[in-house]
């Protein structure tokens, strides 16, 4: 199924589209097939051991159940605290406590985070370390945002760290990073090395996703990492013709499918079906890529089947209740990637703004297109501001004033 020659696999995309589900089952294959095969998690938000169902932490663990399978989770909280105990361990002794306290809450920002963290990952393709001993090494990451930012970043780092040898403030002395110039220039060559790593740029049957697919591998060019395949997972077919709802999804899938953006036309395609079930353990894992085991998972499901009769409330009932008592006030969504965050936003902020509330939608996902979703929505409100908190634009900001202040 997986006709990659390549040692190392990135699985990017939207957030939901099913990264995990295809970074693992591709693992599972791999290992099944008599490859060693180490699956990195750089996702803050890791549900690995969830979906291997077995232990999975920050030390290379063996996956229960499966030979060859080796899983870790990169954390950014821990790689950050580890950080810090390397910068301030040697000043033990020399230092004052007060000073060393200073210097830890100097390193506690997102900067310090997200370098550490990379600092974890450069590891894993620079083969410095247990590297070495697997055949394949595979990242789940998370939405894309975060991935982008994590593959800039050595390219970034690597010119920072020739020109700032004593290191910025959030990183303190350079020297603590566990890898030097060296390690970012060979970790950068090998992204950009078609023969050693490819991208498996994952998305579902619908515009929006798609349209980020075609954002991220225009990214990723640009940064100099071509060698991309496209994943569609979730595609819906009618098993029954005489079932309205199912033909009208699936119309809408093809017709999804068939925009897809020029520049994803020429990159290799292959799809996954939508299953009947949620894609968890090694078993149903295997199944995303044989259509066999499907089936049969899926008649065991069948005859257990059992219906909610739980009546949900309407997204206009829960406005309603929402500006009952209040005429002011914030709302946030929130939850896992993909499960419907913008959407239901979006549909809240236009309902509440109809009411003829003066009504602010805004998002802090880097890689958010709120745009793309209101537009859905048809004619807008006037009393409706759309925006969004880029964080770049936001980190020019917070510099310009901090240097207005202090000169
Ligand atoms: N082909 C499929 N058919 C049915 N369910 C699927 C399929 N692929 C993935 N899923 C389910 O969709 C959900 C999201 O998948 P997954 O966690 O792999 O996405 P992700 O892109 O890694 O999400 P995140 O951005 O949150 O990391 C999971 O519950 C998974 O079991
Ligand atoms: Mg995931």
């Amino acid at each position: 199924m997986t006709d990659t020659k390549t040692k190392y696999l990135f699985f990017t995309g939207k957030g939901g589209v099913g990264k995990t589900s295809l970074a693992c089952a591709t693992a599972v294959e791999m290992a099944d097939s008599g490859k060693v095969v180490l699956l990195v998690s750089t996702d803050p938000a890791s549900n690995l051991k969830d979906v291997l169902e077995s232990q999975v932490d920050e030390n290379i663990t063996p996956i229960h159940g499966i030979d060859n399978l080796f899983a870790i989770n990169i954390d950014p909280e821990n790689s950050a605290e580890e950080y810090r105990n390397r910068v301030t361990r040697p000043l033990e002794g020399i230092s004052s406590k007060e000073e060393i306290k200073k210097i830890r809450e100097d390193l506690s920002g997102a900067c310090t985070t997200e370098i550490a963290s990379f600092d974890e990952f450069s590891r894993f393709v620079s083969g410095e370390t247990e590297g070495a001993k697997f055949d394949i090494i595979i990242f789940d990451t998370a939405p894309t945002g975060h991935t982008l930012r994590l593959l800039e970043l050595p390219a970034a780092w690597s010119n920072f760290t020739e020109e700032n040898p004593d290191g910025a403030s959030c990183l303190g002395p350079t020297s603590a990073l566990k890898s030097g110039k060296e390690r970012y220039h060979t970790v950068v060559d090998r992204l950009r090395n078609a023969s050693l790593t490819s991208f498996y740029i994952v998305a579902r049957a619908d515009k929006a996703s798609l349209k980020e697919a075609s954002r991220t591998s225009n990214e990723l060019k640009e940064l100099g990492m071509s060698n991309q395949q496209l994943y569609i997972n979730g595609v819906f077919k009618a098993m029954d013709k005489q079932d309205e709802l199912a033909n009208k999804i699936e119309a809408i899938s093809i017709e999804q499918s068939n925009s897809i953006p020029e520049n994803l036309k020429s990159l290799p395609l292959k799809t996954f079906p939508l299953l009947p079930y949620n894609v968890l353990g090694i078993e149903k894992l295997r199944s995303l890529f044989n259509p066999k085991i499907q089936l049969t998972i899926t008649e065991n499901l069948v005859s257990t089947l059992a219906f909610s009769t739980q009546e949900l409330k309407g997204i206009n009932e829960l406005t309603e209740e929402l500006c009952k008592n209040q005429q002011h006030g914030l709302i946030m969504t929130m939850g896992k990637g993909g499960v419907g965050k913008t959407i239901a936003a979006s549909a809240i902020a236009v309902l509440l703004a109809k009411k003829g509330f003066e009504v602010l939608l805004t998002t802090t996902d880097p890689a958010a297109h709120i745009q793309d979703f209101i537009e859905q929505l048809g004619e807008l409100p006037a009393t409706l501001t759309v925006e969004r908190i880029d964080p770049k634009v936001e980190t020019q900001r917070y510099t310009e004033k901090i240097l207005e202040h202090k000169g």
